[in-house]
Formats: structure tokens, sequence, C-alpha cells
């Protein structure tokens, strides 16, 4: 256990979008944390949030945020293809880091955000924010202290409100550079290899289908796919982001079945246990669509705010990494290593999917360039 002799905090947020917006209102509650400093391209949401959450300094040029002396910690929460360039500022000034999922969109990217982090020694961890939700920490427990004896086979089911892809094609420079597995399904990909931690993955087999968003965004709209580890045991795992607006689930619904030689465990987070019918407009959610009157609550995996404030897993995990830099307390987020192992394995469910057959792991980033994928299809 760490010795109580909390360093102060100065926090430089870069991206103040609905994820930075998140963080900075728990970091400006954290009782470590004497300095927030923003970098934001847009102007107007740069002024939103420095004043919702009382900024001390705001910029659009990240390099001038890190280069303030208070700043001693980052979180970046740009899009998720516009990660790298201020991951490796942060790492070049030794600063600890707290990374939006994915590391970045690809592969060859990721390498060198890792092998950058490596290298400077900088405590960098990503946010893959669920596990930091109880029931996928019970689950965690009774997989890890063996209740289930050897895990066998492992299946999981992610269903999607369309409403967060059309938001990432829209926003994405490049549709190829994007799929449901790297953007969303590496939330359920990264709970299961959390859980499965012990065994390693040796085979993809994966397919996807593209009839509602290939003519809209030029999209994938499902994926499925099989993982082989060494030893044998198998996941099986399937997202769709491309179920109708009216789909009740906001964000996210998750069913996973998890079985060994000795137990099961099933776990039900598809948020079917609190349901809201309404005839007003709703406006929470990654992307509130106004003609949606039905909501499974919950599904928005950040949490949900009350009485003001964000309340769910990442507002924990904000907080255990907060406490992580303050205390050196040890933590359960993913490492970078980790988030890279996950790209991976997303690049190569894509890659299954487009080569039609089944592909050895791991796969190198030449294999899953956009170059190599054109001369493929
Ligand atoms: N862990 C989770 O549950 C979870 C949930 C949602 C999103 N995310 C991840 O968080 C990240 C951000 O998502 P979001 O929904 O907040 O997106 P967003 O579009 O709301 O915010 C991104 C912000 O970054 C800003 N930005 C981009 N490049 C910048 C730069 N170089 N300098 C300064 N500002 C810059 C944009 O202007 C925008 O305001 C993504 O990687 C996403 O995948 C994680």
């Amino acid at each position: 256990m760490a010795k109580k002799n909390p360093k102060r905090i100065g926090v430089a947020i870069i991206g103040a979008g609905r994820v930075g917006l998140f963080r900075g209102e728990v970091a400006a509650r954290h009782p470590q944390v004497d300095f927030i400093g923003l970098a934001e391209k847009r102007t107007d949401r740069a002024e939103l949030v420095r004043d919702r959450i009382g900024a001390d300094f705001v910029t659009a040029d990240f390099h001038e945020l890190l280069a303030r002396p208070e700043v001693t910690a980052a979180i970046i929460s740009t899009d998720e293809h516009l990660h790298v360039a201020p991951v490796l500022a942060a790492a070049e000034r030794g600063l600890p880091m707290l990374i939006e999922k994915p590391l970045a969109t690809e592969l060859a990217e990721s390498e060198r955000v890792l092998a950058a982090i490596r290298k400077s020694g900088v405590d960098a961890v990503v946010g893959y924010t669920q596990r930091f939700r109880r029931r996928w920490l019970a689950a965690k427990e009774k997989v890890r202290t063996g209740q289930l004896g050897d895990v066998t086979l492992v299946a999981s089911r992610a269903f999607m409100n369309r409403l967060v892809a059309l938001d990432n094609y829209k926003r994405a420079s490049d549709p190829s550079q994007i799929s449901p597995m790297v953007i969303s399904g590496t939330h359920a990909l990264d709970i299961v290899m959390w859980l499965m931690e012990a065994k390693r993955p040796v085979e993809i087999y994966a397919r996807s289908v593209d009839k509602a968003l290939g003519p809209l965004v030029r999209g994938i709209d499902a994926t499925a796919g099989l993982i082989t580890f060494e030893d044998g045991s198998l996941y099986t795992a399937c997202i769709s982001w491309a179920l109708p607006v009216a789909w009740p689930g906001a964000v996210y619904s998750l069913e996973v079945g998890i079985t060994g030689t000795e137990g099961v465990l099933t776990i039900d987070d598809t948020h079917r246990d609190i349901v809201l019918a309404t005839s007003k407009a709703q406006g929470e959610g990654y992307a509130p669509d106004e003609t949606r009157r039905v909501d499974f609550l919950g599904s928005y995996p950040p949490g949900d705010i009350a009485l003001g404030e964000l309340r769910g897993p990442m507002r924990e995990e904000t907080e255990q990494w907060l406490n992580r830099v303050s205390l050196g307390l040890p933590t359960q987020h993913a490492t970078a290593a980790e988030a890279h192992h996950r790209l991976m394995l997303t690049k190569a469910f894509d890659l299954s999917a487009r080569l039609k057959r089944a592909i050895p792991l791991p796969i190198e980033a030449g294999e899953s360039s956009r170059e190599s994928l054109r001369k493929a299809g």
C-alpha cells in the first residue's frame, strides 16, 4: 500500500468535448487538483467547459498548455483518430496520462505511440471505462479466483443504437479507419480479454455486414467473429452498431456468458432493468435524438448525470486515476500495452472479415494498413 503523501496535480485536458467535460468535472472536485488547463480547438466549446469546471487556463494549442509549469498530468480526450500528436507531446514532457480509447485508429500509429510511451517511461493508461462498472469487476474477481475452473468458452453480444455510428462516421476524416470493432466493440473485447488475460489468442475468424450503414455513410453495420486461444478455448463476439434510432438503448447493451470446466457466469449489461417512456424529448446520451421516447436508462457507458454530477464508471475511473497519479495507488486501468493489443485484435477482426479467411494472431501493422487492405480488396 502506498504511503499517504499525496502529490498535487495540475491536469491538462486536451480535447474538451463530451468526455473531456465529464473528466474535467470529476477533476475539479478532486482534493489534489489545484490547476486545470484546457486545450480545445473549438472556441465556443472551450468557453462552455471552462465555465462549467472553473478551468484556470484555456488555449486552442495543446503545445501551449503542455508548456505550462503547473501541469503534472494529462488527459487526452480528442476524437479517436486524433490522439497520437497530443500523446506523443505529453510523453515527451514526461507526464502520466489517461488516454481515451482506442490508443490510435491505425496499428502503425498505435505502435509508434506505445514505443514513445515506453521510451519516456511515463505511466500511461487508457480509458477502458467498463473495468470500473461494478458488475464487470464482480466477474473479474470470480474468474480470477478460479470459481469457474478453467474458462473454455466466452460469448459476448453488443447491441448499439446507430446514433453513435452515424456520429462517428460523420466525424472521421476517412471512414475506412473506423469500424464497429475499432470504435465500440473494443469495450466488450477489453472486458473479455481482461477476464481471459492468462490466455494467448492465436487465431481470429470474422465476417461483417454493411447493408444498413453502407449506403448511408460507407460504414459497417456489424461484425461477428471467433477468437481461438493457444489452449483451444474460444471467444465468440458480435457487435452491431446499426440498430434503429428507435431502439431503446441510447448507446450500449451488452450480454456476456463465460463458461468454465466448473462453473458458468452470465452478465446482463443490457440495461433493460430501468425503462423510461416519456412524451417529452430527452437530452442525454452520446448523441441525443429528440424523436426517441423510450430509453433504457444507464446504457450510456460513462454513466448518468444525477443531482448535477456524473455518476457511474467514468467518474470512478477518473477519480481512481487521479488517486493513482497523486498517491501511486494501484488501479485496474488498462495499460497502453493492453490498449495496443486491443487495437491489434479489433484490426484483426476487420482484416479477417475483409479477406474472408482466418488470420493467425498477432497481426503486424503492415497487414491492416489501408494500403494493404486496398490491394487485398
Ligand atoms: N470510455 C468511454 O466510455 C467513452 C465514451 C465516449 C467516448 N470515448 C472516447 O473519448 C474520446 C473523445 O470522445 P468524445 O465523445 O468526447 O468526442 P467529442 O467530439 O465530443 O470531443 C472531442 C474534442 O476534441 C477536440 N479536439 C480534437 N483535436 C484536438 C486538438 N488537437 N487540440 C484540441 N482539441 C482537439 C474537438 O474539437 C472536440 O471538442 C474518443 O476517443 C472516444 O472514443 C470514451
